[in-house]
């Protein structure tokens, strides 16, 4: 847990525990159905919102959220500032923080959120990091509780690249929300062990659980929840691995859909790859909830900075 009394962090998916998720998760579903109801909810306050990867949904939900709550949002792309020339994100936390009530983040390493968070005097949310992109999944369980009603014991298959930070932030996401949560990869793409064990041991603690799979079909075999994401994050475009043939066994299309439960859902965070990791059937088709799922975004992430700021 990265949290702590005076200054509240969302880091991993496991800063929030499962009844401050549900809190979370039930203020993004008030902020669904009443969207223009909160305006003054963090008026007056200012937040950074920096990019040091490409983004189209997190860029445009925490601009138009924070706007939504009231509050300012200065965006900054990384490529206009010092940290290509040596600039350490401690020293940028201790600037930020003079100016901005919250930091929100996306990044390489997670030792560079870890270091901006330990130096922060303000809440640093991750916007994704190689290993978690826990905002998504707070998005991805608010939306099976609208098409599910609930996330405690359903089960959530994620399939394709088990090592990526969706795979990581399902496995402790999920686990805080009492789901059980099966994985399954390619060799050489299997989820991290370390976070495989705290995973494991939070579910323990909610009634869910944690379970990797070598076959797709076995892993998707009665699921009420189907995932996927693309086989190359970014950052992997060129590191020279074969991704695209060892995953083939893994896409969503129809004949692996038709082993989940009659009415699963299917997530994809998106943006897709359509015809690699998922099919166009697939994607446009009945189960789908990518497009809610993107939506929720917006909700889940205006929760978490409400959520963040009255607790900071
Ligand atoms: N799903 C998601 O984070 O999308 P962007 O990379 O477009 O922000
Ligand atoms: N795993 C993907 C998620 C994109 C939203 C990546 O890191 O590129």
């Amino acid at each position: 847990m990265t949290a702590t009394p005076s200054r509240r962090h969302f880091l991993r998916d496991d800063d929030l525990t499962s009844a401050e998720q549900d809190q979370v998760l039930t203020l993004a579903q008030e902020y669904a159905e009443n969207r223009r109801g909160h305006r003054k909810a963090l008026a007056g306050k200012s937040i950074a919102v920096l990019f040091e990867k490409p983004s189209l949904r997190t860029r445009v939900s925490f601009e138009v959220g924070i706007s939504e709550l009231g509050a300012h949002a200065v965006l900054i792309d990384a490529t206009n500032t010092h940290f290509g020339r040596g600039e350490t994100m401690s020293d940028a936390a201790k600037v930020l923080s003079r100016y901005v009530d919250a930091i929100v983040i996306r990044t390489f390493e997670d030792t560079r959120i870890e270091e901006l968070a330990a130096a922060a005097t303000v809440p640093v949310v991750n916007a994704l990091t190689n290993h978690f992109h826990p905002c998504q999944v707070l998005a991805d369980l608010q939306t099976v509780r609208q098409r599910l009603g609930h996330t405690e014991g359903r089960t959530l298959t994620y399939v394709g690249d088990a090592a990526n930070n969706m795979a990581h932030s399902y496995l402790l996401g999920g686990a805080v929300a009492g789901m059980h949560v099966r994985i399954a990869g390619p060799f050489g793409f299997t989820p991290d062990r370390e976070i495989l064990a705290q995973a494991a041991v939070v579910a323990a603690r909610t009634g869910g659980s944690v379970t990797e799979f070598t076959e797709a079909k076995d892993a998707v075999s009665g699921a009420d929840v189907i995932a996927t994401d693309t086989w190359t994050s970014m950052g992997h475009e060129g590191d020279g691995l074969d991704r695209i043939t060892p995953f083939l066994p893994y896409q969503i299309n129809a004949a692996l859909l038709a082993h989940a439960d009659p009415d699963a859902i299917v997530l994809h965070c998106l943006p897709a790859h359509r015809g690699e990791e998922i099919t166009d059937e697939v994607m446009d088709g009945a189960a789908s909830a990518v497009f809610d799922q993107a939506e929720n975004r917006l909700h889940a992430q205006k929760a978490l900075l409400t959520f963040l700021m009255e607790h900071a």
